[in-house]
């Protein structure tokens, strides 16, 4: 009887966070087409057309395994210059020494969020292990900035369904991965961004390594000239209207990634 309950217990936490995770319901949808009269519509050159029809397109730049003084420094000053705001998962460890990058950061609009403090894989980490290693980070980046919502990346992404319960905050996955790391190649990273992107995407780098760098800006040239707008995370689950939720990891406000 016992056991029977206990398997039944595991079974409803599982629909529960199912439940909990689910949904994802956007509350905002853009027509433009719907609110521009008819015989206006017939006036309009094929350019401006195209203009007023398109819904803007929106998409996240994030940044892992940073800071590093060297790279980030020379992105941070790309991004400043193009006047845009990216997200960055950062590693606690790599906080000390850099705290000035931490609140350049913060001053120029980005985002920070939390890659915990020992890049963990939390897939396999003991519970204790994986509360420790975010809460680390979180107290670092608290001391520094300021109270906050310091959202999950998990390193290489990788984090399942008992572990995941214990996360606090939204965790966010990405849609276009590079392999950034592997190729160390920007005009290679550059092109299958661009070629694989789509508007609501999260776009996966790292400020690690210089030829990174010289892609995300390149990559930002390339899609601003396509019409692209860069947001931060949080400010592409808002602008979508989605309310992401704690302990659920989230590939794009569209698209959640189920957990093993
Ligand atoms: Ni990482």
């Amino acid at each position: 009887m016992k056991k029977q309950l206990a398997r039944y217990g595991a079974i409803f936490m599982t629909a529960l966070l199912l439940a909990a995770c689910g949904g994802g319901e956007r509350t905002v949808s853009a027509d433009a087409s719907a609110e521009i009269p008819e015989e206006i519509l017939g006036e309009l050159d094929e350019e401006t057309l195209q203009e007023l029809v398109e819904e803007p397109r929106y998409v996240a730049l994030t940044f892992d395994d940073g800071p590093r003084r060297d790279t980030t420094s020379v992105l941070l000053d790309g991004l400043l210059e193009r006047g845009v705001p990216a997200t960055f998962f950062v590693i606690g460890r790599q906080i000390p020494g850099n705290e000035d990058l931490l609140k350049r950061m913060k001053a120029e609009g980005h985002q920070i969020g939390n890659h915990t403090y020992d890049h963990t894989r939390l897939l396999t980490a003991e519970p204790d292990k994986v509360v420790e290693e975010i809460h680390k980070t979180e107290v670092l980046l608290t001391e520094l900035l300021g109270e906050g919502d310091y959202w999950l990346r998990p390193p290489y992404g990788a984090i399942g369904k008992t572990r995941a319960a214990l996360v606090k905050t939204p965790m966010i996955y990405w849609t276009v991965d590079p392999e950034d790391w592997k190729t160390l190649d920007a005009a290679q990273v550059t092109e299958h961004v661009v070629s694989h992107v789509e508007p609501w995407g999260i776009i996966l780098l790292h400020d690690f390594y210089p030829t990174s760098v010289q892609a995300a800006l390149d990559i930002i040239d390339q899609l601003q000239a396509e019409g692209y707008t860069f947001v931060t995370v949080e400010e592409l689950f808002r602008i979508r209207g989605v309310e992401p939720k704690a302990g659920c990891l989230y590939a794009s406000p569209d698209k959640l990634r189920s957990l093993s």
